[in-house]
């Protein structure tokens, strides 16, 4: 098979229908942008359909055909993400309600109800017929279902509808009652249908059903993924699927929707700045890393932005090089494309001041145009790296509903649990190093990793505590910390003492309170061997029950208590450590960690500011290195290695500001 990375763009043809020569002139910029597929028909339903029941898609299949014509593939989106006035005029319960039930004007995108019979019978019929006219065309190569799923709808059809799962999932109303321990404040159910989602203007005490409307909004958009996927499946059974997920989006699980998909693609917009952006490439490569492990396999960079976005308070251009760190920062990864938010830009309306491949101005000579096509030719010349993996010997816990709860909680700390910045501070410390890093859900297998770092695990679904326990059982190493255990599925606080579910005594402990501290608050870890760390957000006060303390805290009325223990448990240890710390902590503690565990590092040496990446492949191992401090970095190899842009082989690389470079290190 033909090794190659994607290079394309979103493609909007459909606004530019009556400039053919514009349609010409893209194909020619195309081809000399070293693109070679681009993602069509993403809202273009009101020119596929543009009256209920008549179809028109020869204009589309006249694009298709000169694109592929011209060597570029199409990715075909179905037109789901935004419906056409005619129809959310005619159809009102097509729009979505509001969380105090106020339904939609016409307008917007992304924003139709998920429950709607007759909204998924139209998308069924436009898919299906996509699918039987461009199902087994030549230049079509995947499927990109609908646009960045999202949003939830409170109408009535979708309340019913969470009744009935909750009916199903439940059984009688007593067990929904006790699970969600309703008898508080008098909220017990005595029919189904007295059930409404929470709302601004109405329920949001019980924390069961909070849980169990997000649980039922992913089921609700899976089943429309589903949907749409067996409608195009019912001519194009062999095309791949995928939908283009977002970062920091928290309101599905996206674990749950990963099974239905081929392949998993993602937008990614990060915002960079002038000078040092290590932090902001750190939280990027977090999501990277994140995208790629739901399925462990190379994932697709769907959008990106060439130059700016326009959405956020200022539109800042990517400096100079950046483009290509940022991009290459998607494939070292384990991306096996970069692909952007536009090719041409919009003439009108919202976004057409966001960056684009082409400009309004239309000439090649532009800097986004020639750091697009300089980075196709980059992905031409990495090609052979195409496919390779990224094997890592560490699992991050990350799971969504645990997240959800630990926010819905009132204590111990409303002004901030952060979460995921908790998740990023133990990241950080092997993205620093070169360490790979996985991340996986409560449903997630842990067997196979060295070490499973699991921070702030509130929330633990049935079945992930014996997961735990076998795995340290069995040799492995777990790092545990405060706010862990305290729930079960259904949000209700275990009995006999925390960590709930077996935990305390995979940890060797008891956690009996927590502090939460105000902001600009402290106190201090004070380590056995005499380092001390700053502490701050919320501690945990524990009792030791056959672990051992590796430091206390400094301060306070709990000042000599255990703040880091470790447990000997089987043929594994399980760490915990009782409070938020600073970020140095991490950096100490993990350093020495991954020493003692051997874990294997893309470069044992790395300057401060580039980030090391090894993908492995069948041929040989690519090391990915990528500079965001935005200065000159000089990076010695511990072997020859060949660089693949210039073919020169290399001891060292020097990289400028916001430069990066791929080596084979070693071949098959
Ligand atoms: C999202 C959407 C695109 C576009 C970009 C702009 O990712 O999927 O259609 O609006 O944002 O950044
Ligand atoms: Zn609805």
């Amino acid at each position: 098979m033909e090794l190659k990375f994607l290079h394309g763009a979103d493609y909007n043809p459909d606004q530019w229908l009556d400039r053919p020569d514009i349609l010409q002139r893209d194909i020619e910029l195309m081809k000399e942008a070293h693109m070679n597929c681009v993602s069509v028909g993403i809202f273009s339903w009101a020119k596929l359909e543009p009256q209920e029941g008549v179809y028109d898609f020869d204009w589309l299949e006249k694009v298709i055909k000169s694109l592929y014509e011209n060597g570029i593939s199409t990715v075909l989106a179905t037109p789901s993400g935004a419906k056409p006035v005619w129809m959310s005029e005619k159809y009102e319960e097509i729009r979505r309600m509001s969380s105090s039930m106020v339904r939609d004007q016409t307008g917007g995108r992304h924003n139709h109800c998920y429950t709607s019979p007759y909204y998924r019978e139209k998308v069924r019929q436009i898919n299906e017929k996509l699918a039987q006219r461009f199902g087994s065309h030549p230049g079509v190569i995947l499927w990109h279902l609908s646009n960045e799923y999202g949003g939830t709808c409170w109408c009535p059809l979708c309340q019913k509808a969470f009744q009935g799962w909750l009916q199903k999932k439940y059984g009688t109303l007593e067990e929904l009652n006790h699970q969600w321990w309703t008898a508080f404040w008098s909220h017990t159910y005595t029919s189904w249908d007295q059930i409404h989602a929470p709302m601004a203007n109405g329920e949001r005490s019980t924390h069961g059903l909070t849980l169990d409307w997000k649980r039922f909004t992913t089921e609700q958009v899976r089943d429309f993924i589903r949907e749409e996927i067996k409608a195009v499946r019912t001519y194009a059974p062999h095309l791949p699927v995928t939908a283009n997920f977002m970062y920091y989006f928290t309101e599905y699980n996206y674990f749950k929707l990963k099974d239905d998909l081929d392949l998993i693609s993602w937008d990614s917009y990060p915002q960079w700045k002038k000078g040092d952006n290590t932090e902001e490439a750190c939280s990027t490569a977090l999501w990277h890393d994140v995208m790629r492990s739901l399925k462990h396999q190379p994932f697709l960079l769907m959008e990106s932005t060439p130059s700016c976005t326009n959405w956020t308070p200022v539109s800042r251009l990517k400096r100079p090089g950046m483009h290509l760190a940022s991009s290459m920062q998607a494939v070292a990864h384990g991306a096996d494309s970069v692909q952007y938010f536009q090719f041409r830009k919009s003439r009108g309306s919202s976004e057409k001041f966001h960056g684009a491949v082409v400009d309004h101005y239309g000439g090649t000579d532009t800097r986004e145009f020639q750091d697009v096509k300089n980075l196709g030719q980059f992905l031409e010349d990495i090609r052979e790296a195409q496919g390779s993996q990224i094997k890592a010997q560490v699992a991050m816990v990350l799971d969504v509903e645990s997240f959800w709860a630990m926010e819905d909680a009132q204590g111990p700390r409303n002004c901030g649990l952060h979460y995921f910045e908790t998740l990023k501070d133990h990241y950080r410390a092997f993205w620093s190093r070169g360490i790979p890093v996985d991340f996986v859900d409560e449903e997630g297998d842990l067997s196979g990793y060295r070490l499973v770092v699991a921070p702030m695990l509130y929330l633990l679904r049935a079945g992930f505590e014996a997961k735990l326990q076998s795995f340290v059982e069995q040799g492995g190493v777990l790092v545990g910390t405060y706010h862990t255990g305290l729930v079960n599925e259904n949000d209700l606080c275990y009995l006999g003492g925390w960590p709930g579910a077996g935990l305390a005594q995979l940890f060797g402990l008891w956690h009996e309170a927590t502090d939460g501290l105000w902001d600009g608050e402290t106190n201090t870890l004070k380590l056995a061997e005499g380092k001390a760390y700053r502490l701050s957000e919320l501690c945990a006060l524990i009792h030791l029950k056959g672990a051992k303390a590796l430091g206390v805290y400094g301060e306070d009325f709990y000042e000599g208590e255990p703040a880091l223990t470790v447990n000997q448990f089987g043929k594994g240890r399980a760490y915990y450590l009782a409070a938020k710390a600073e970020p140095a902590f991490y950096g100490d503690f993990y350093q020495k960690l991954s020493q003692e565990l051997g874990l294997a590092r893309a470069l044992k040496e790395i300057p401060y500011g580039v980030e090391a990446c090894l993908r492995e492949g069948a041929e040989g191992s690519y090391l990915f290195l990528q500079n965001f401090s935005g200065e000159e970095k000089r990076v010695e190899l511990p072997q020859a290695s060949l660089e693949l842009r210039t073919g020169v082989p290399r001891k060292e690389v020097l990289l400028a500001g916001y430069d990066a470079a791929v080596l084979r290190i070693a071949s098959k």
